[in-house]
């Protein structure tokens, strides 16, 4: 049997390094006060098709997506915006001034698979709902920003651009379309329809004739009205004013359709091709699209979890992040009453340290175990120690061995 392709599972000897990196995520997310939201991973397909638009990549071609026996059809989420705005609506908070909210949780996609990138992929989302001001578009970058610092990667490249409001888009589609017409012969299938249908959408395009062609095309960010760039300039003079480096990349227009305003991608070089470790945007016109009586400003953004990993690996920073060892192995000799060391067991395990045993045995088979699991004492319960009410406490590190009477040896336990 073999796992779902573009599926990875998480082995025991590498889940303490997600447990530490989902560690500083709460650290982080504590300190920019985003409360912890979880939504579905099971969504009905229409959420989607609304929200990120029928003609991107996400939807057209990567929805894991299925009828129920109902016959609703049903998809696993490509992604936790849509899903975070729906709960917000359905359960009422979004009447909250400002929702400051992180995810942690697993998206699908049916992408072809390569080095970071997978059909079952996790991110960190952040969404900061109500807050018109750039500052929360900044908060939204610097978590990231602090997240990565925190982790020890450098040398990414924050680049950022605008993709304006409605009116300032209008625009701009001219413009594209103006440019690309011309062109169109020589453009791929899907360029021609997303011409007619959602033109922004051909700057997704991968093909190699195609992207020759969107390689020239004017830019959003010279068709900003006055108010988008004052936004833009606001943002961008805040950067600065955290000096956080960026780049102006006046051809990030995000994959999906629900941005306005600030658009950013986070990417590091040791990445290879798929070297956006996170991306995210303003999206003011999500809620209304939704339900047209609601009208909230948000900004958020993800991170992927498995490029985060890859990161780590490849920048040798995993070498710091230490598992958990064992603390106690508990030998029992063959034919003594195990009631005791139960107890000390119980102990310690109380105190909030780890031991197993495997049960009466041959003392020297279990020390070899012992030594094989790299448990820092071992404590002996043989003939003598029943006899004599005491346990024995060898230390693996030196091999020196104390002996103790249970009574003291459990109350110095129940004092730690
Ligand atoms: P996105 O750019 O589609 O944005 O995904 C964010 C991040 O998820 C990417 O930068 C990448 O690190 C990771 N990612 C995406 N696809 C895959 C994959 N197939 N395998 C591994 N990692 C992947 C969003 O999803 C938006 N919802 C972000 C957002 C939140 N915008 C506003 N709020």
């Amino acid at each position: 049997m073999n796992s779902v392709k573009g599926t990875k599972d998480v082995l025991p000897n590498n889940s303490y390094i997600i447990k530490y990196v989902e560690s500083v995520v709460d650290e982080v997310a504590k300190s920019f006060y985003l409360k912890e939201i979880r939504t579905p991973i099971l969504e009905y397909s229409s959420l989607f098709k609304r929200a990120i638009g029928s003609d991107t990549d996400v939807v057209s071609k990567e929805m894991f997506e299925f009828d129920d026996r109902a016959g609703r059809t049903l998809c696993l989420r490509p992604e936790g915006t849509a899903g975070v705005v729906r709960a917000l609506i359905e359960s009422g908070l979004y009447r909250n001034k400002i929702n400051r909210l992180f995810y942690k949780g697993a998206m699908f996609r049916a992408e072809k698979p390569q080095k970071g990138r997978l059909r079952e992929f996790h991110q960190i989302g952040v969404e900061i709902v109500g807050d018109e001001s750039v500052y929360a578009d900044i908060d939204v970058i610097m978590f990231n920003i602090m997240l990565l610092d925190k982790l020890g990667i450098r040398d990414y490249e924050l680049r950022i651009n605008s993709v304006g409001c409605p009116e300032c888009r209008k625009s701009y589609l001219l413009k594209l379309k103006e440019y690309l017409s011309p062109h169109l012969v020589h453009m791929c299938d899907t360029c021609n329809k997303r011409f007619e249908t959602n033109v922004l959408r051909v700057l997704d395009c991968k093909e190699e004739k195609c992207r020759k062609i969107i390689s020239s095309v004017p830019t959003i960010i010279d068709s900003l009205c006055n108010n988008c760039k004052t936004n833009f300039n606001n943002v961008i003079s805040l950067l600065e004013i955290n000096k956080v480096n960026y780049k102006i990349d006046p051809m990030i227009v995000r994959g999906l359709d629900y941005y306005n305003n600030t658009v950013f991608e986070i990417h590091h070089s040791s990445l290879g091709a798929q070297s956006a470790i996170a991306g995210g945007g303003r999206y003011d016109g999500l809620f209304s699209q939704f339900d047209p009586k609601i009208n909230k400003f948000a900004v958020g953004s993800a991170i992927g979890f498995e490029r985060l990993l890859i990161l780590l690996e490849e920048l040798e920073l995993t070498k710091n992040i230490k598992d958990y060892s064992l603390d106690y192995y508990l030998v029992i000799q063959e034919g003594v009453n195990p009631e005791k060391p139960f107890e000390i067991m119980k102990n310690i395990r109380k105190a909030g340290m780890s031991i197993i045993t495997s049960g009466p045995d041959r003392i020297s088979k279990q020390l070899k175990d012992a030594d094989k699991l790299g448990a820092r004492f071992v404590l002996i319960f043989g003939e003598d120690e029943s006899k004599n009410n005491t346990i024995t406490l060898k230390d693996m590190s030196n091999g020196r061995q104390f002996t103790y009477l249970i009574d003291e040896f459990l109350s110095y336990i129940m004092r730690i």
